[in-house]
């Protein structure tokens, strides 16, 4: 692969391959010493035009312990705010020569089209409600560590999945792998077209999280409701907000995920996402730097092998 758009793109060979080299990344992490020079003499633009932390951070992070030169364009501060466009800036970025571009926007299919215009290797971090692959990969391998595998389980999705970029990476991706999906929440935040997808879905948490080895949590997505159904966060607490309670119906062993940004006391109780016993959340962070080292190396390996010059 040349870019990172998206789970769809990828085969079920092709993920095992990403989380495989990521376990690496995971035991350099743990070390003092973290440094690699697999993207030595590359350079690494990110580009954020939607507010990220974790995100953010871990690729910044992630390329400067494989040692590549890494740039964060400030979006807020850049010519985009004199009505300068996406592929004309994207453009620009790309006459200075990059080899990797990380691109979040608010546009679902805008980081595929930027894609596009550019000759350097482009990893989606996030577009609209469309993709959040390697959000994807990070909850893959940290399933995969907490249950010794990352097929058969049974996963609950919860919550806003209507808006949700992670919900529908995290839908393909557990797909692909051959887990059965169970998706909890309102009728009003389920997307419209869900039969497409394989999975079941649910409007009771009581029901949904019978027997399931996996409870996945998500923010409510305001940003993206677009004047229309907003829950109160009161009742939606109450009805689909994940506590000990409701837990006890999952797995004894089910753990519980979160990609954050968590609003506490909304979707989930602080208690149970600080509970190191079931939840997993800190654990789903430090796969992210490991994941994000992995993409980041599998495409520059792809990229080198273009180039005449890099022989
Ligand atoms: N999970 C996630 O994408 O978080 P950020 O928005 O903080 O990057």
């Amino acid at each position: 692969h040349r870019h990172l758009l998206g789970i769809e793109q990828l085969a079920p060979d092709d993920i095992t391959a990403i989380l495989d080299l990521s376990e690496d990344y995971v035991t350099l992490n743990r070390q003092t010493a973290k440094h690699s020079d697999v993207l030595g003499g590359l350079t690494q633009i990110n580009m954020f035009f939607e507010n990220s932390t974790r995100t953010q951070a871990s690729f910044e992070i992630a390329g400067k312990r494989l040692g590549a030169d890494v740039m964060n364009m400030a979006m807020q501060a850049s010519s985009i705010k004199k009505g300068e466009t996406l592929i004309d800036t994207a453009l620009t970025l790309n006459a200075m020569h990059p080899d990797l571009l990380v691109v979040r926007h608010p546009h679902s299919g805008a980081v595929d089209l930027l894609a596009q215009k550019v000759n350097c290797a482009v990893l989606n971090a996030g577009d609209g409600r469309h993709e959040h692959p390697t959000q994807a990969l990070l909850d893959a391998l940290t399933i995969r560590r907490a249950k010794g595998r990352l097929h058969r389980l049974n996963v609950a999705i919860c919550g806003d999945i209507a808006h949700s970029r992670v919900a529908r990476s995290n839908i393909l991706l557990l797909g692909k792998m051959e887990n059965r999906i169970r998706l909890i929440g309102p009728p009003t935040l389920m997307p419209s077209q869900i039969d497409q997808f394989g999975v079941e879905v649910y409007d009771d948490m009581k029901q949904g999280l019978a027997d399931v080895d996996v409870v996945m949590m998500l923010r409510l997505q305001r940003e993206r409701m677009d004047g229309g159904f907003i829950p109160s966060e009161r009742e939606y607490y109450h009805r689909f907000g994940l506590d000990a309670e409701k837990l006890a119906l999952a797995r004894p062993d089910a753990i519980v995920m979160h990609p954050g940004p968590m609003n506490r006391g909304v979707e989930i109780d602080g208690t149970l996402a600080d509970d190191i016993n079931r939840s997993v959340i800190q654990d789903q962070v430090e796969m992210g730097v490991a994941v994000r080292m992995a993409a980041m190396e599998l495409l520059a390996r792809n990229l080198l092998a273009s180039r005449p010059d890099a022989a």
